[in-house]
């Protein structure tokens, strides 16, 4: 099991998926989950902000997360990375009752794998504390937001950057499962490495 933390546009996604696929192994964006509890809660017309409506839509959420991302039997594979989620996400990612039924759910699907990599922002510190390797990335503040830019290719830069710290902070401070550094993680920063250098790091330290 390897656990990979840390900010938006450290690199995670990427990072996690040629982990994955080096090694021969499963992966799960725990982000995508917290993604698609925003987009159905949007899609419901419930305010992402009403953590007893949340809590009781996530009880009876069907999310599957591969290649695509199935939210109830619809393909929420775009939506979940659209504008109306990123700003959603924060609020349904504080609800704790959210928070404890995903958890679960990555629980199980660590337990049904035997291995695996799976990335987020409390990964190691919470989901997956015993894990055979916990990695945090870093990036510098202004690579983050250009990959962040590149991969939506519509926002302007400064918008991404206010997005970006935004959601830091938001991640950073909330009261339940902050980011953190987990107890016993590897911090690599990725700003000047390639994806290659960064995975063969990560595979270094199995
Ligand atoms: O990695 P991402 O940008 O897709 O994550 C979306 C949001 O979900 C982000 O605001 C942080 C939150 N998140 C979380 O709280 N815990 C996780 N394990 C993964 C993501």
């Amino acid at each position: 099991m390897i656990a990979i933390d840390g900010p938006a546009g450290s690199g995670k996604s990427t990072v996690a998926r040629a982990v994955a696929a080096r090694l021969g192994l499963n992966h799960l964006d725990t982000g995508a989950m917290y993604r698609s509890v925003a987009f159905a809660a949007l899609r419901d017309g419930i305010d992402p902000s009403d953590d007893t409506a949340v809590a009781a839509l996530v009880q009876r959420l069907s999310i599957e997360v591969d290649e695509w991302v199935i939210v109830d039997g619809e393909d929420a594979t775009e939506a979940i990375r659209g504008s109306a989620v990123s700003v959603a996400v924060s609020a349904v990612a504080q609800n704790q009752a959210v928070r404890t039924e995903l958890v679960r759910r990555q629980r199980a699907w660590a337990d049904e794998q035997g291995g695996g990599v799976m990335e987020g922002r409390d990964i190691g510190s919470v989901v997956l504390p015993d894990a055979d390797v916990k990695v945090y990335l870093t990036a510098s503040d202004s690579e983050r937001a250009r990959r962040r830019a590149g991969e939506s290719g519509q926002p302007g830069h400064d918008e991404v950057v206010a997005d970006l710290a935004r959601r830091d902070q938001v991640d950073s401070s909330r009261a339940a499962s902050p980011l953190v550094v987990a107890d016993g993680a590897v911090v690599l920063d990725t700003t000047d490495r390639t994806v290659d250098e960064v995975v063969d790091a990560v595979v270094a330290l199995l």
